[in-house]
């Protein structure tokens, strides 16, 4: 906003692209003043913010393998997260279907690195969105082929945080001044 106010950047926008594999070191690119066209493809859609203190949306009907659920949802699209929260009643559900246990702590849940795993779907703004298996898993254990599994429960019933998985799926634009965020498949991944 500071940067648009001066004149620096041509429009209030701003774009985080992120790569799916980290390569020497480039991790992605923050593109400032607009859309990220170099790795970004066209503009799926934009959703609306529901609330305009953050980068809240709204969507609906999620569906992972034998699971699925129609109810609507908000969710904070946020870039600097590394996994996906979700409402506990929905994650432990999903969790079954991959047979994902928790870890010591508590906190993340672990799922054997060669179980098959669905893609996570869900609908924003009448369009339909996916985070394939690739996204969903984290580094092996170091003493069993245990993987990390990238979702956990968050303690808010019908709320999200849409982190790194969702991310590296498709580039994030967020557009404050006109309130809302915008979606597009990475180019070339
Ligand atoms: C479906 O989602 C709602 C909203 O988060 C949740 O309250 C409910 O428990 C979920 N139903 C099932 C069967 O997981």
């Amino acid at each position: 906003v500071n940067a648009y106010n001066q004149g620096v950047v041509d429009q209030p926008i701003y774009t985080i692209y992120l790569r799916k594999n980290i390569q020497n070191g480039d991790a992605g690119v923050i593109t400032y003043g607009g859309v990220d066209s170099t790795n970004c493809g066209s503009v799926i859609a934009y959703q609306p913010l529901a609330k305009y203190d953050n980068y809240i949306i709204a969507f609906s009907g999620i569906s992972y393998g034998s699971y699925a659920n129609s109810s609507t949802y908000t969710t904070l699209v946020d870039s600097t997260s590394g996994s996906i929260g979700g409402p506990p009643s929905v994650i432990a559900n999903m969790a079954k279907v991959v047979g994902a246990i928790h870890d010591e702590g508590y906190l993340f849940y672990q799922v054997d690195c060669d179980k098959k795993i669905p893609s996570f779907t869900f609908t924003i703004g009448g369009k339909q969105y996916t985070v394939d298996s690739n996204q969903q898993l984290g580094p092996k254990n170091a003493t069993s082929n245990m993987c990390e599994w990238k979702f956990y429960s968050y303690v808010e019933d019908g709320f999200w945080i849409f982190g790194g998985p969702f991310a590296k799926s498709y580039c994030n634009i967020y557009d404050p001044g006109n309130k809302r965020v915008g979606f597009a498949l990475p180019k070339g991944q």
